[in-house]
């Protein structure tokens, strides 16, 4: 079984998938912009070969080249788990003939206004939603769809120039933040308590599910800084309330025609207990979900990612044990750490429950909270019970402050 996996270095788990592919018994092929020689050491025994290229990002390049690369080697799989890359994967694909989502599928869940139609065409619950690529459209799409509304980019991550319209004297205001992006959805605000729907599937169909609870949404986490964003995996899965969710879920892989591979959705609970389309990739989530999923069972999902993509089999537990609380950190202050409080209490207050902690050290820089979830570093807690996961995750979310300058 030999693999071209794009990027096996960036993000930094993706050294974990590389692992994944090893230890089932794929020879990778890496291709990234990383030279040879900066590979990380840990990655090194996982890759059978890799090829440097210039720009990650050019995608006839890229194509060009790995053509060259690997002519007369039998490729079976093109994967790759990073939201950037996976129309690359699929073109690579389609020109050597091989098997694998087409590229017009991923499309599907790369382009946030076709992936709504498309889902929508199959008479699920989506927002209504606009593509727009002047002012003029925006402002006709808020007259038509109303307020609230959402403004953001169609290729967009991490609610990165995403805002919420209260009403029609603030989209003024938001028309100059987003004159920059080409292509904007123009969309109804929709109410209600945001999950994510995660799956590993074979064929389209799971055989894995998650769920987590974003504490608060993601849109919300990112216009203040003095949020600690909490993220939960619900280890009750049966709960009816969240049912219409996961039939969601299931209902949209098939609208999309989702192949192999790992999907990340975020839908919408509505105070009436509708679930709502809100959006979906082919890969994983990032910012350590896929850490607190193998938490959550005791599994290791980098690896069977990589069963699935290779063989088509996943053979890890599917059992939830936990629900699996991550909390990220902002350091109050610019530049350097210099202080941490209350961490030393919360460790003791949570005991084993606590499974990572990897916050800042006085010293370290800084990361741009607002460019990565990420921020000063994380926690995660995990428990049996719900309550006492929400509530140790709270805990740290208030009881530990970073301080910086
Ligand atoms: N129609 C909507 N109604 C209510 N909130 C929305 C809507 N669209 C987006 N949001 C909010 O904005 C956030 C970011 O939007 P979206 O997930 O579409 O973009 P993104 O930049 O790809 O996100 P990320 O990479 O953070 O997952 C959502 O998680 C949600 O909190
Ligand atoms: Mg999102």
């Amino acid at each position: 079984m030999r693999v071209v996996f794009l990027a096996p270095t960036f993000p930094p788990e993706m050294i974990q998938y590389t692992r994944g592919l090893a230890e089932v018994g794929a020879k990778v092929y890496g291709i990234a912009d990383t030279p040879r020689e900066a590979l990380p050491r840990e990655l090194k025994p996982y890759l059978h070969d890799y090829l440097q290229v210039p720009r990650i990002m050019d995608e006839d390049d890229v194509i060009a080249r790995a053509t060259g690369w690997l002519r007369g080697v039998p490729v079976d799989r093109v994967l790759a788990n990073w939201e950037p890359l996976v129309i690359l994967a699929a073109r690579i694909r389609e020109r050597w003939g091989m098997p694998g989502m087409s590229a017009d599928v991923v499309r599907g869940f790369r382009d946030k206004q076709l992936m709504k139609e498309r889902v929508r065409a199959a008479g699920l619950r989506v927002p209504k939603s606009r593509r727009c690529t002047s002012e003029r459209q925006i402002r006709e799409a808020a007259d038509e769809i109303g307020y609230p509304l959402v403004v953001k980019p169609i290729a967009g991550a991490g609610s990165a120039d995403t805002y919420r319209v209260g009403e029609a004297r603030e989209l003024e205001r938001v028309l100059g933040l987003v004159r920059h992006v080409a292509e904007v959805s123009c969309e109804e605000y929709v109410t209600g308590e945001e999950f994510t729907f995660d799956t590993v599937c074979i064929g389209g169909k799971p055989a894995y599910e998650n769920i987590a609870a974003y504490l608060p949404k993601p849109l919300e986490a990112r216009s203040n800084e003095w949020i600690s964003p909490v993220i939960i995996t619900v280890r009750d899965m049966a709960q009816p309330r969240l049912r219409p969710g996961i039939e969601l879920g299931r209902r949209v892989l098939t609208a999309l025609g989702m192949g192999d591979g790992f999907t990340h959705m975020e839908w919408f609970l509505t105070p009436k207990g509708e679930a709502v389309f809100g959006e979906i990739g082919c890969r994983p989530g990032g910012a350590h979900l896929v850490d607190q999923m193998n938490y959550t069972g005791d599994i290791d999902l980098f690896r069977e990612w990589a069963r699935v993509a290779t063989w088509r089999s996943f053979e890890a537990s599917t059992e939830r044990k936990y629900n699996v609380g991550i909390v990220f950190k902002r350091a109050f202050g610019q530049g350097r750490i210099s202080r941490i409080e209350g961490l030393g209490s919360w460790l003791r207050e949570a005991g084993d429950w606590c499974v990572e902690e990897r916050l800042f050290r006085p010293g370290t820089r800084r990361r741009n909270w607002k460019s990565t979830l990420l921020s000063d570093g994380h926690v995660i807690v995990r428990h049996p019970d719900w309550d006492e996961a929400h509530r140790l995750s709270f805990r740290a979310a208030t009881g530990i402050r970073l301080f910086a300058g």
